[in-house]
């Protein structure tokens, strides 16, 4: 499923609060999307009248986005599972970038941001994650989700808020940044990944930039790394093996690997 803008329109809860209208037109002025008075009326009523099948639904806390087949949301669900007290040592994300407390993480990548919280969880308050999206309303409904998703235990929870996340694409991004400024950054693009999962993954796809890095990238993220660059591939890695990335962990369905930076 991906959902082409033409396919949006922005809406708020049936009952909304003035500051409500205000968020949810202000959406929909910074994306060029029309916005529905919600009115009462149902999501169905609106999609009729818009002729337009996806709702975003404002809320003060989260943005939902509603099609007849479903409602999906940021949620925290994927990294819940790694920042749950079973420690990282086995996380193959943080092994294969050797990070830990003080670390500066730049991931290219954010989508549902699972990579960023649990680094943002390892790296502690003494370390910094900055997550760059590159497809704006994804962007919007992740980063809203990061500063005000509320529910999971507190060290969760403080994790979410460290990740400062950015609508950027990450070529352009990483050429305002000076040398060696972050010890890792990292890619997970979108790539051989296996369909279907979870609720989450569906969000991502719906609105997600479909690109490969080349090498152009790596270097340009090379350039940015103190430690190393790290980039995610499905099995059995072909865009690793092309890109020349040694492979340095693998689970079922993943492979890492890794370009560490000369001394
Ligand atoms: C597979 S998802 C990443 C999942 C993420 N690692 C997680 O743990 O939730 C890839 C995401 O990267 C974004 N993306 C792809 N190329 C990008 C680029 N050049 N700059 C910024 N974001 C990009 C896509 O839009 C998508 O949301």
């Amino acid at each position: 499923m991906h959902l082409s803008h033409a396919a949006l329109f922005v809406t708020t809860r049936k009952s909304p609060s003035e500051a409500d209208v205000a968020d949810a037109r202000a959406l929909a002025t910074r994306h060029d999307l029309p916005f529905a008075p919600r009115s009462g009326r149902s999501i169905a009523h609106h999609v009729r009248d818009t002729g337009r099948p996806a709702a975003l639904v404002v809320k003060a806390d989260a943005i939902h986005l509603v099609t007849a087949e479903a409602r999906y949301g940021f949620h925290p669900n994927m990294a819940a599972r790694r920042v749950d007290g079973r420690g990282l040592q086995g996380d193959h994300f943080l092994r294969s970038a050797m990070i830990g407390p003080g670390d500066h993480v730049l991931d290219c990548t954010c989508g549902m941001g699972a990579d960023a919280i649990t680094a943002a969880h390892a790296v502690g308050p003494s370390g910094r994650v900055v997550a760059l999206e590159a497809a704006p309303i994804l962007g919007e409904i992740v980063s809203r989700g990061l500063a005000r998703h509320d529910k999971g235990p507190p060290a969760l929870i403080a994790a979410m808020r460290r990740v400062e996340h950015v609508t950027a694409d990450a070529r352009a991004f990483l050429a305002t940044l000076p040398d060696r400024s972050f010890d890792v950054v990292a890619f997970d693009p979108m790539f051989a990944r296996p369909r279907a999962g979870g609720h989450g993954l569906d969000l991502v796809r719906a609105f997600a930039v479909d690109a490969v890095p080349d090498r152009a990238l790596l270097d340009a993220a090379l350039r940015v790394a103190r430690r190393c660059v790290v980039m995610a591939d499905g099995t059995p890695g072909p865009r690793l093996a092309a890109l020349s990335i040694p492979v340095v962990s693998r689970d079922r369905r993943k492979w890492w690997g890794r370009l560490d930076v000369p001394e």
